[in-house]
């Protein structure tokens, strides 16, 4: 059966409120880590980072430029590939620049030691890495963030550009999973 095919209910586990109030300290930080530069480069993984980096932006004080990459390593399902294949690259070059690489969840870290390999492997001067959450129960290679907005548990979230079966990207909050149908998750 398709993922979203079963029914289910969103439970509130992050508001809008409280993801602002992280974003914007989550800024200052990058703001104080990046002082100086000529411009950082920030990059959003595409899709789940769309709405993360629209605010992360706009709350950073710095000169940017923004690039997007697409990596996917579940598609439609909700098992991790394990193979993560670049859908998209960016349009820009980072070597010698400042690099901020925006990630909207990290879970297995697949996806994310992938993307820090390919643009290490670009030579930026520095590379640096803000996801908004971070599922550590589920980690299955060694990643981490210079930067997590909120380590949450081994639930199935929503909302605020992250999908379930391509579904409630844009609850303006980050929301759990609970099926109804009584079977598990
Ligand atoms: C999701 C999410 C992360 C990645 C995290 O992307 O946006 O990029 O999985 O999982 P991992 O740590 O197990 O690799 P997905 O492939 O579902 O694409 P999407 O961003 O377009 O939803």
């Amino acid at each position: 059966m398709a993922a979203s095919a079963r029914p289910y209910v969103i439970d509130e586990m992050i508001s809008a409120k409280a993801i602002a109030a992280r974003v914007e300290a989550l800024a200052r930080e990058i703001d104080a880590t990046f002082a100086g530069t000529q411009k950082l480069v920030v990059v959003g993984l595409l899709r789940g980072s769309f709405i993360f980096i629209a605010d992360l932006v706009r709350e950073i004080g710095l000169p940017v430029e923004v690039d997007f990459l697409e990596a996917s390593s579940y598609g439609d399902a909700t098992v991790s590939s394990r193979e993560v294949r670049i859908l998209k690259d960016l349009r820009g070059e980072i070597a010698g620049r400042d690099v901020l690489v925006v990630e909207d969840i990290v879970d297995t870290g697949f996806t994310l030691s992938h993307v820090i390999r390919l643009l290490e492997s670009r030579a930026p001067r520095r590379l640096e890495v803000c996801a908004l959450l971070d599922k550590p129960a589920r980690r299955e290679v060694e990643v981490r963030a210079t930067w997590t907005g909120f380590t949450i548990p081994d639930e199935f979230v929503v909302g605020y550009g992250i999908d379930y079966g391509q579904r409630d990207r844009n609850l303006p909050h980050i929301g759990k999973v609970r099926f109804t149908d009584g079977g598990a998750a």
